[in-house]
């Protein structure tokens, strides 16, 4: 039965080839002074900077710069980013890049006038902002993580070794997005799949959790196939625009909260992901394609009826003459060819995880309540091992 919610997503899009105009309309909104928020410089040699750049001076801004923030940002950088922010006197913080950059702009903007330590007080505590919040907008290049319509914001402190999520409330989401499609194109094609997988997990983790008859089940199924189609078009021809302008869709779609409301959820792949990711620094999407088919296998038995309708709903499974058990297990042997054709890597060994850093692995994931089985500390090493 669908539990009860509330649902309101603030977010304005601008979807498509000409979605960046959409700049001209949301800046006279603000005031003068931008802290333009990017990564490591691919924004320069794609020509999107240039571009950003043109509309803000065209629209009167100054323009205050916080580059460099890397995949995975780093509570260091955060603090650096507070002071330029509070230096800058930002009325608005314009992130151009992909989860990362959006992420570490929403730490930001809750941050810049709040006199707590930001990591502590978010990302440790799951305070709420109490100050006020400098607003963000975004312009996406990299697709997966849903940051453009949601208020998560993930934060990487390497000397706790911990990769921390807070799921922050709508007056933390962007005011707007900007999504081209083709801002993506330039994207190698280890980011492009990570994004991609992180697209289908994200789905994933809302799907294998509850036993009730829910339209989100069969809204994701939808995404899903809608995703593994236009995947396997993208990952033949990447410049193809109908596949990547679906897949940057699902994204969105995927976690902008829509299809968790009113039901059960797990991100137990997610938990995993993340400690594998503070000890490696690894790339999110690969985090989890690595950890997921040891998980789910090892879940299967407590879901089983869910991941038999999952085989057949999404990989085409034919079940007759087959067992439940059967039909479910056909699914995910489907669904792990599938990963690895399109170039995923399926073990953490290759994401730079050492058998020594399997304890504190162990001790980095936070357990979830909401999947098929609740895990222990056991459970959790006899995952990670097989994820090697
Ligand atoms: O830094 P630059 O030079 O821009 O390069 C980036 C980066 O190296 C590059 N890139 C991005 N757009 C590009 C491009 N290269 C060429 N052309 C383009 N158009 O791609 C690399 C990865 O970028 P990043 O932003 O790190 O990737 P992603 O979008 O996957 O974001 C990952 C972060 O988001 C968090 C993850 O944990 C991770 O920290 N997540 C955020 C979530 C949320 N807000 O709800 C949920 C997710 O589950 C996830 O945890
Ligand atoms: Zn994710």
């Amino acid at each position: 039965m669908l539990g009860s919610f509330t649902y309101c997503n603030p977010t304005k899009l601008y979807f498509g080839k000409d979605a960046l105009d959409g700049l001209n309309e949301e800046l006279p909104k603000y005031g003068k002074r931008v802290l333009l928020v990017y990564g490591g410089g691919s924004i320069k040699k794609n020509g999107i900077y240039g571009k950003v750049v043109e509309i803000l001076k065209a629209n009167g801004k100054e323009i205050y710069e916080d580059a460099g923030v890397m995949p995975n940002p780093t509570h260091e950088k955060l603090n650096e980013g507070v002071a330029l922010a509070r230096a800058a006197k930002a009325d608005l913080i314009l992130a151009v890049g992909g989860g990362s950059v959006c992420d570490y702009a929403k730490a930001v903007s809750v941050s810049v006038n709040c006199d707590d330590d930001p990591w502590e007080k978010y990302f440790i505590n799951f305070d709420e902002p109490t100050c006020e919040i400098v607003p963000v907008g975004c312009v996406l290049t990299m697709v997966g993580t849903g940051s453009e319509m949601n208020g998560g914001s993930v934060i990487t402190n390497h000397k706790q070794k911990l990769k921390i999520g807070h799921v922050f409330g709508e007056n933390v989401f962007p005011k707007f997005s900007v999504m081209n499609p083709e801002f993506t194109y330039s994207l190698p094609e280890y980011q492009m799949v990570s994004g991609i997988y992180d697209i289908m997990c994200h789905i994933l983790e809302q799907y294998f959790s509850g036993t009730d008859d829910n339209t989100s089940d069969y809204v994701m199924e939808g995404l899903l196939r809608s995703l593994i189609h236009s995947a396997d078009i993208a990952v033949e021809n990447p410049a193809d625009y109908e596949a990547r302008s679906n897949i940057m869709w699902t994204a969105t779609w995927a976690l902008n909260t829509f299809v968790a409301k009113g039901k059960a959820t797990d991100w137990m792949v997610h938990m995993l992901g993340q400690a594998v990711a503070a000890h490696t620094d690894a790339t999110h999407g690969m985090t989890l394609a690595a950890v997921s088919m040891p998980y789910y296998r090892y879940i299967l038995p407590y879901g089983t009826e869910k991941f038999a309708r999952y085989a057949v709903a999404v990989w085409g499974v034919n079940h007759e003459g087959k067992t439940q058990t059967q039909t479910a297990y056909e699914g995910l042997e489907r669904m792990e060819s599938w990963m690895k054709k399109i170039g995923l890597v399926m073990n953490i060994t290759e994401l730079g995880a050492t058998p020594e850093m399997l304890d504190g692995i162990v001790n980095s994931t936070k357990i979830m309540t909401g999947g098929y089985k609740v895990l222990d500390g056991k459970d959790i090493r006899a995952i990670l091992k097989a994820s090697y």
